[in-house]
């Protein structure tokens, strides 16, 4: 019998995709979304994209009793929750700076809710999405996990404390078992052009905005900084392909299911990728010309970030299969087919 997942913010853009590489692996995602940046036509279209119908909770983990009930549910029902996938929370560095509140209570505060819902419910396995923005700037590279973590935003901060609270529950509760995985810059879409980025106003990050380029919808990339010491002196990061990173997410439930303690994962290539880079294989892949126009280095951002990924080749056996071409592939094909992303979330029937 396959085990049951509950996948907090399953119905986002990591969410979704990871939704499918579990299913793939036989288990029985079940999500809890709010639909505050996730999309019911994304779960709908990974019940085609699957053939497996997916359980929905629209809900906040932060609403008393919710989490409780639902685990409470599932384990009367004979179909307990074997392991929590917590992708639920907001990350847009910019508006965390300025809503620092609005970072500290969905991403810290809900965590410790669901935590304490989880040793209520008996439920001690947890994968965690954490970022590499808990490095902050670079002492040296590519990050291994040893880095100091020291970030520069209240969103990272977010993340850096919610791993300690992680750590503290570890070290207080010897059975309890906490993937944590560190993201670099995950890109793409699945290879179906069904599911995909969907960003609910205009793009922070980079290869979304390229993808908009591309489709009309913005007239130009704004390219922060040209003057990096970097190769072609714009910005170097790790991207890698969502469904890479989604793999990932169902390495770290196996090794959860086998292991106790706290662990930190970096999920990268272990390649930087320039700005200029990625637009050109961008171009190439794509036919369309993307427009840039030269601007100031964005305040916050490192030169270069690339990630040392050989704890997770040791532990998880994961390593990236897919390269930039792939990435940008599967981005714009999702793009194309879906200018204007996913329909409008319907509204919640009146309660
Ligand atoms: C990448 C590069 C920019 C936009 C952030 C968060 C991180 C994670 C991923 C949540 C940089 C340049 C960007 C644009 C540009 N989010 N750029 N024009 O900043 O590495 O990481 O998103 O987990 O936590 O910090 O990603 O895509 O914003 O920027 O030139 O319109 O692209 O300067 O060099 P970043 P990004």
């Amino acid at each position: 019998m396959s085990s049951y997942l509950l996948v907090t913010g399953g119905a986002g853009y990591i969410g979704s995709h990871t939704l499918v590489e579990l299913i793939a692996a036989g288990y029985q995602p079940v999500v809890l979304d709010n639909l505050s940046n996730g999309s019911r036509d994304a779960l709908r279209r990974v019940e085609e994209l699957t053939g497996t119908s997916i359980p929905l909770i629209q809900g906040d983990i932060r609403t008393p009793g919710l989490v409780e009930t639902v685990l409470a549910i599932y384990r009367r029902d004979k179909r307990p929750i074997e392991c929590v996938l917590h992708l639920a929370g907001v990350k847009a560095v910019g508006e965390s700076v300025s809503d620092p509140l609005k970072y500290f209570d969905n991403n810290v505060a809900g965590t410790v809710a669901l935590l304490m819902a989880m040793r209520a419910g008996g439920v001690q396995r947890l994968v965690f999405s954490s970022s590499a923005t808990v490095y902050g700037v670079p002492r040296f590279l590519p990050f291994t996990e040893q880095h100091p973590l020291a970030p520069t935003n209240p969103y990272g901060r977010t993340k850096l404390f919610v791993e300690q609270i992680l750590q503290d529950v570890c070290a207080a509760d010897a059975s309890f078992s906490v993937v944590t995985l560190r993201y670099f810059n995950p890109i793409g879409a699945h290879p179906s052009g069904m599911i995909g980025e969907n960003p609910r106003d205009t793009p922070n990050n980079l290869f979304p905005y390229i993808t908009q380029v591309a489709v009309g919808q913005q007239p130009f990339l704004k390219v922060f900084g040209v003057d990096y010491p970097t190769e072609d002196g714009t910005g170097v990061r790790d991207y890698l392909h969502v469904m890479d990173l989604a793999v990932g997410h169902v390495r770290a439930v196996d090794y959860a299911s086998s292991h106790t303690g706290f662990i930190a994962i970096n999920l990268g290539t272990g390649k930087g990728t320039s700005v200029m880079e990625l637009v050109q294989t961008f171009e190439r892949v794509s036919g369309q010309a993307i427009p840039v126009r030269i601007e100031p280095r964005r305040p916050g951002d490192v030169d270069k970030v690339w990630a040392d990924a050989s704890l997770a080749r040791e532990v998880l056996r994961w390593r990236t299969t897919l390269g930039v071409e792939s990435m940008c592939q599967d981005g714009w094909r999702w793009q194309q087919r879906n200018p204007q992303g996913y329909g409008v979330t319907a509204p919640a029937p009146a309660s």
